[in-house]
């Protein structure tokens, strides 16, 4: 699946970044206004890789800023984490028409990027924020439901399911559910923290 890890191509992340912004490979390039490739540190220990850009994030061409960013970074802020140290991205870089969910040729068309940005970016822990992110990156047939808060690991990279802050907005029974796991994020990006800090001599 993922194990190819980028395509060989791109020589930097900037390289990758501008073979992203002119792509057209499917059919919702057309309908967007900007494509999202993702902000934050490109050498980020922890990384999130949501669905793809809503409104508000094909008009300003950044991830996470309409309704469903403004509840993640107060998550984050719970958490203790900037945004600025972290990673953010999606499985696709544009617009779904009236925010419908990626067909999996879009997802196909645009696997590469990610898998790119994750080659390059090579974070130890991967979140998966919600059902899309993470039946591409674990299992194409997983169940948000059932495997949130379980970790896998994929090419030596940590990976979280959890939900969607959308699905939270929709459901806020599942913020306790999300927490929990954002505590066990935590644990885990706290001991990757300091086995750096230890080892990075
Ligand atoms: N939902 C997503 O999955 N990604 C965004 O960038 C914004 C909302």
């Amino acid at each position: 699946m993922w194990d190819k890890l980028g395509f060989d191509e791109y020589e930097n992340f900037e390289q990758l970044k501008e073979a992203c912004l002119k792509c057209s490979k499917c059919r919702l390039r057309a309908g967007a206004k900007n494509v999202v490739f993702g902000e934050g540190n490109p050498a980020a220990k922890l990384m999130f890789v949501g669905e793809g850009p809503g409104k508000q994030e094909d008009e300003m061409g950044r991830p996470f800023v309409g309704a469903a960013g403004q509840l993640l970074d107060k998550i984050f802020a719970a958490a203790g984490i900037n945004r600025q140290d972290v990673y953010i991205g999606n499985v696709v870089k544009c617009r779904p028409p009236n925010n419908r969910l990626p067909r999996p040729d879009e997802v196909e068309a645009c696997r590469g990027y990610l898998e790119a940005q994750i080659k390059f970016i090579k974070p130890a822990i991967i979140v998966c924020l919600g059902a899309l992110a993470a039946q591409t990156l674990i299992n194409p047939q997983a169940r948000i439901t059932s495997i949130r808060g379980k970790w896998f690991e994929r090419n030596g990279i940590k990976i979280l399911p959890t939900f969607h802050p959308a699905a939270l907005l929709r459901d806020p029974a599942k913020k306790r559910l999300v927490w929990e796991d954002f505590k066990s994020l935590m644990k885990v990006y706290r001991e990757v923290n300091i086995e750096q800090l230890t080892l990075g001599w």
